[in-house]
This record gives C-alpha cells, sequence and structure tokens, in this order.
C-alpha cells in the first residue's frame, strides 16, 4: 500500500482546507492509504533548536514526510502569499541541507481553497515552487484553485463531499499526483542534488 500524506495549511477547526484534505483523504485510488499530519505541533523555526534534539513535533512531521510516497497540500492564500504555518513546516522539512531533507525527492500536488471568488493563485504558486526549492517535485499541470469555497462542499453531515466541477478537477488533481508517483517523478530532482552535490568534492 503507497501512502500519501495529505495536509491542511489551516489550523482552524471549520477550515474549507481541512475539509478538502478529508475529501482528497477519502478519494484516494485502491492501493493508495491516506496518511495526515497536524501542523499546529510545530514550533516556529529556530536553527537553535534544530539538529540532533530538534522538537518532538518536527521529527515526527519529518518521519511523516519520509514515510509518504508523496504529499497533497491543501492552503489557504493569506495576503497574496502562503500561510506562514505553511512556510515554517517546510522550513523545517527543507534541514537537514539538501539531499538529506525530507522533500528531496518527493511528489507533491497542492490544491488552495479561498472563500475569494478571485484569489489563491498566489499561494498555489508560491508553495509548488518552494517545494520545487527544496529539492521536490511539483506537479505543475492542472493547477486548480477552490474558489468561493464556501459554496463548494454540497453537505456538512461530515461526508465533506464536493459539486460536480469542484470534484472533477480536484480528482484530477489526486490522479496527477498519483501518476507522478507511479512514474516515479521524485527520482529526477533527487538525481539532480546528487549531481550537483557531486560536483562540489
Ligand atoms: C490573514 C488573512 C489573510 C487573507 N488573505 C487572503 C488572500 O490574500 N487571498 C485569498 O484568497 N484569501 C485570503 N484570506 C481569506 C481566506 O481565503 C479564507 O479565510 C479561507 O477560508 C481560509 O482558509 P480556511 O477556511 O481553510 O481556514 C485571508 C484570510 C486571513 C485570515
Amino acid at each position: 500500500m503507497k501512502k500519501i500524506l495529505v495536509l491542511s495549511g489551516s489550523l482552524r477547526k471549520d477550515s474549507f482546507n481541512s475539509r478538502l484534505a478529508n475529501y482528497i483523504s477519502k478519494n484516494l485510488p485502491s492501493g493508495y492509504e491516506a496518511t495526515s499530519f497536524d501542523l499546529g505541533q510545530i514550533p516556529l523555526y529556530n536553527s537553535d533548536i534544530d539538529g540532533e534534539n530538534s522538537p518532538t513535533g518536527v521529527v515526527a512531521f519529518r518521519d511523516a514526510l519520509k514515510d509518504a510516497d508523496g504529499v497533497f497540500w491543501t492552503s489557504p492564500e493569506y495576503n497574496y502569499a502562503i500561510p506562514g504555518v505553511v512556510k515554517n513546516a517546510i522550513d523545517w522539512a527543507s534541514r537537514p541541507m539538501m539531499p538529506k531533507n525530507s522533500i528531496v525527492g518527493k511528489p507533491m500536488n497542492a490544491v488552495v481553497a479561498t472563500m475569494s471568488p478571485t484569489n489563491g493563485s498566489r499561494a498555489l504558486a508560491d508553495i509548488k515552487r518552494i517545494w520545487n526549492n527544496c529539492g521536490g517535485y511539483s506537479v505543475m499541470t492542472y493547477d486548480t484553485v477552490l474558489q468561493a469555497a464556501h459554496t463548494r462542499f454540497i453537505d456538512d453531515n461530515g461526508t465533506d463531499s464536493l459539486e460536480p466541477m469542484a470534484k472533477t478537477t480536484v480528482d484530477m488533481c489526486i490522479a496527477n499526483l498519483v501518476r507522478a508517483i507511479e512514474l516515479n517523478a521524485g527520482a529526477t530532482p533527487l538525481a539532480n542534488w546528487e549531481a550537483f552535490i557531486a560536483s562540489m568534492k
């Protein structure tokens, strides 16, 4: 069974991104299971406490990433960028330096859910750019922002179903991530980083 770590970049209780993460976790294809992690366990990044005795939440987050075959981020956009919660988690995951971090070679896809009818694409571009900068592999096609997220869920009974158009696009994002995992797309950035390190010796 392959694992996809499904993460929500919002800590609030009634978060649309957490509901979306719930939908994604329940709609993976056969042969895949979802894992999750509460980013609220991760303190603010401080290199003084990073190393052999990193905080428990950080160690657990890095382990969850390492254990996953792929990652699916759902995230809000805050002030035309990714929220600090998301950037902070990625900063911790980006250490120790490449190629030893828990992001290198890890396929990732993301959907931004926003209540805005027009925004969200900047946060989506951010997260994919930053993930690639850490040596990960971001699925760069079929970018999806779930705008007016408060109108997209068709029930409130805990199922977190999506209206048909949103379902089609989110399902496509899941399929694209699964394809990247199956094709071992993360091997390219990993090999590129190994070649870079070798060239420095
Ligand atoms: C500090 C802050 C800044 C925000 N900035 C943006 C923004 O730049 N673009 C946007 O689309 N929505 C913005 N929003 C609105 C969020 O999209 C909205 O609150 C959304 O529901 C948050 O996601 P959540 O439901 O998963 O918590 C902002 C919200 C907050 C609290």
